[in-house]
């Protein structure tokens, strides 16, 4: 059966297509490599023994995609391409809204005139905004978000509701991750950020193979279990495989219906870094600071949701997500980049 993975080299992506690989589909990736690299393809190879078949294409270009469903017949498409960057997306919203809603508007487009119905979406936590109580269920509002970021997985949201309930072809499986972190148990694909990593796994992994100094831990003031802020940190392996168990559900589900994916742990900064010493041996070095802007205290998922409809739930744990983490960067120091 073949499948669509749109942004299917990046870290997501990638990780999903081997889950999808290792179940009998046969994910056909199309992406621009504005964020991967194609050293992902032979380790894709490597992992699973078989090879993706790989497009390169933007998602706004519509006669590339149009080219796509031509040439091969889609079961359904899971669209990982978009920008992802928080603090970028407030500088440049233009292009985060281009890339995000316009790449996803283009995409639904060629479907529809492809006859091809079925799409599950890349959607995240932070769509609730500031969220009124914790652990927080699909059903919290959405919508009063803080930055552009943000703001464009909303509006892809509700352009998924509005185009469903228009046409009851249409089926959409919106996934909404909380914070993915770690990699490939092989150690060999695993998240590549480019220049400063944004995010805390990323950061504490490149000071523990020593291209950075020290972490800033934004805040040791929240009020939370050790003062630092609590996130639900889930694996990117979990991750992929709930996006299987979404290609497994598409088909028997209706409109459009929306998944929080998370372990429901909430864990704090300093537990993660304690965790990646413990468990790797390496030190992290780290100073408490200011409290970044935009942050909140506790942000975990209520995913019984996903238990229940998808039949899935995360397996890993912290152990496994610092371990995973740290297999990736000590053999890739440079990420993709030999
Ligand atoms: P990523 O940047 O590693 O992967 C995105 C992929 O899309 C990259 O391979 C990139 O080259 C490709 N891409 C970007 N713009 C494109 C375009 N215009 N046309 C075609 N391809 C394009 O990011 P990721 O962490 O794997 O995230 C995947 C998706 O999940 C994104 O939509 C992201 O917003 C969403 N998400 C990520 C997180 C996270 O913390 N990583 C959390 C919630 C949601
Ligand atoms: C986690 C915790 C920081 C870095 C972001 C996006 C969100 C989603 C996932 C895509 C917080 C603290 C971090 C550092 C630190 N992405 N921290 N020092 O902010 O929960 O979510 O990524 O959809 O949209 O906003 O994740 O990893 O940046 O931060 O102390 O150098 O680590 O304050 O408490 P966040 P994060």
């Amino acid at each position: 059966m073949n499948i669509l993975v749109t942004g299917g080299l990046g870290y997501i992506g990638s990780h999903t297509c081997i889950e999808l690989i290792n179940a009998g589909y046969h994910p056909i990736v199309f992406d621009n490599l504005s964020n991967a690299k194609k050293q992902v393809i032979d380790r894709i190879k490597t992992i699973t023994g078989k090879e993706i078949t790989f497009v390169e294409g933007d998602i706004r270009d519509e006669s590339a995609l149009s080219s796509l469903f031509e040439k091969y017949q889609f079961n359904c498409v899971i669209h990982f391409a978009g920008l992802k960057a928080v603090g970028e997306s407030v500088q440049q919203p233009l292009k985060y809204y281009d890339v995000n809603v316009n790449g996803t508007l283009t995409l639904l487009r060629v479907m529809q005139h492809h006859n091809v119905y079925q799409l599950i979406f890349s959607s995240s936590a932070t769509v609730y905004g500031i969220p009124d109580t914790v652990p927080i269920e699909e059903s919290a509002p959405t919508g009063q978000t803080t930055n552009p970021y943000a703001t464009s997985k909303y509006m892809v949201e509700r352009v998924l509701e509005d185009t469903s309930a228009s046409n009851p072809h249409w089926k959409f499986i919106i996934l909404r991750y909380f914070n993915p972190v770690g990699a490939h148990q092989s150690g060999l694909i695993g998240e590549d950020p480019q220049g400063i990593p944004n995010n805390l796994m990323p950061f504490i992994s490149q000071v523990a193979v020593g291209k950075r100094d020290k972490l800033s831990v934004y805040g040791n003031d929240y009020e939370t279990k050790d003062g630092t802020g609590v996130r639900d940190y889930l694996h990117v392996v979990d991750l992929a495989k709930g996006h299987l168990s979404a290609v497994k559900y598409i088909s028997t589900s209706k409109g459009t219906t929306a998944f929080n994916l998370g372990t429901g742990n909430g864990l704090s900064v300093l537990e993660v870094v304690e965790a990646f010493k413990e468990h790797n041996k390496v030190d992290i070095p780290y100073v408490i600071t200011e409290r970044r802007a935009g942050d909140i205290d506790s942000y975990y998922a209520n995913n019984s949701k996903a238990k229940k409809l998808l039949n899935w739930q995360a397996e890993l744990d912290l152990e496994d997500m610092v371990k995973d983490t740290w297999h990736w960067q000590s053999n890739n120091p440079n990420g993709y980049d030999e």
